[in-house]
């Protein structure tokens, strides 16, 4: 029995919302989005005004299938279909060259586009049955907490037409973003896909320069929760009472003496820590009984150097911006 199981109700209610011009929100296999028709431009300014998302900073348009993918970008270049073939669907994003049909709103008026094809099968079969490539940034608002659960997205965004609520994400940090150049590939957002995971495909682009028109959207503070989070460390650990104090725990180290731990491994597993780490800020953020969140870091190599980008920038915020 190879059939496809019936289609489930909401999807074909958020497909049709799709359709007349309406914002979902959708899972993937990363964090939740905020999709619209990517070829409606009309559709995906209500992405930026229901995210509060200032105008430059691109969206990702998610495809289910390589025919969209063809429509949607110019320059065919077959290393694309490699990084596709290995990848897709997954959490990996390319930015490629864009095709005509794709609005300027999407792209901030870049001439290229970033492109996935998500690893979730409500989020597949909902951009099949739209008829149209996905436009969808993280359905938080801008930068806030990514949502990894309907619930998060519900708390922030209580004004987009639909929530397709699809359990929790399984990685739960963003997509890795990489670029194509001339001799290689360069990493533009790390993710759980990581540069040895495309080095088997492909030399990593040491030489090209990265400037900031061809990275937009990359800042320094995003992430952040509504109340004071930094990363633990000698000089930011509190030395006496910890009891409102919260900590997002990975080794067990960092333990004692906090009120309240979210322990996201017993095996010290760094995809555990990137599934769980969304999801523990979301809770302490929502605990009255906690009034500051800590987050043990982890060595900056393989996963861990996503996982440390996610936390700098959570905390940046709360460490140069605002006196604790
Ligand atoms: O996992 C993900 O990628 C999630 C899910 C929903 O797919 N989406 C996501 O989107 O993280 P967002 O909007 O939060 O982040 C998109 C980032 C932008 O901030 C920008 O840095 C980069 O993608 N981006 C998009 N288009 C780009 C382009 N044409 N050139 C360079 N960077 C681009
Ligand atoms: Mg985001």
């Amino acid at each position: 029995m190879n059939e496809k199981p019936m289609r489930s109700p909401n999807i074909q209610i958020a497909a049709d919302i799709i359709k007349a011009g309406g914002v979902v929100a959708m899972p993937t296999e990363t964090v939740y989005g905020l999709g619209a028709n990517a070829l409606n431009p009309i559709a995906v300014a209500r992405i930026f005004e229901l995210k509060q998302r200032p105008s430059f900073d691109p969206l990702i348009v998610h495809i289910a299938d390589m025919d969209n993918l063809n429509s949607l970008m110019v320059n065919l270049d077959e290393r694309v279909y490699m990084l596709a073939e290995r990848f897709w669907p997954g959490p990996l994003t390319m930015v490629l060259p864009k095709s005509d049909i794709i609005p300027d709103i999407v792209t901030s008026g870049l001439s290229t586009v970033g492109i996935r094809m998500p690893a979730n099968d409500i989020a597949l079969d909902l951009i099949l049955s739209s008829g149209c490539p996905i436009a969808a940034p993280s359905a938080n608002r801008f930068g806030h907490i990514s949502p990894t659960t309907a619930e998060h997205v519900r708390k922030q965004l209580p004004d987009v037409d639909f929530i397709l609520d699809g359990g929790s994400t399984n990685i739960g940090i963003e997509s890795t973003i990489i670029r194509l150049t001339d001799i290689g590939f360069q990493i533009l957002r790390k993710g759980i896909i990581t540069k040895e995971d495309i080095e088997s495909l492909m030399p990593y682009d040491l030489q090209t320069r990265i400037d900031k028109l061809s990275s937009p959207g990359q800042l320094k503070s995003h992430y952040s929760p509504r109340k004071p989070f930094l990363i633990a460390d000698t000089a930011t650990l509190p030395s006496k009472s910890k009891s409102n104090a919260g900590l997002i725990s990975f080794s067990g180290a960092l333990e004692e003496g906090f009120g309240k731990v979210i322990r996201l491994s017993q095996t010290s597993d760094l995809k555990e820590y990137a599934a769980g780490l969304f999801g523990a800020m979301h809770s302490f953020e929502d605990d009255p009984d906690i009034s500051i969140i800590f987050a043990e870091p982890v060595l900056e190599t393989g996963i861990g150097l996503a996982i440390m980008d996610r936390l700098r920038k959570a905390e940046f915020y709360w460490k140069y911006e605002h006196s604790i």
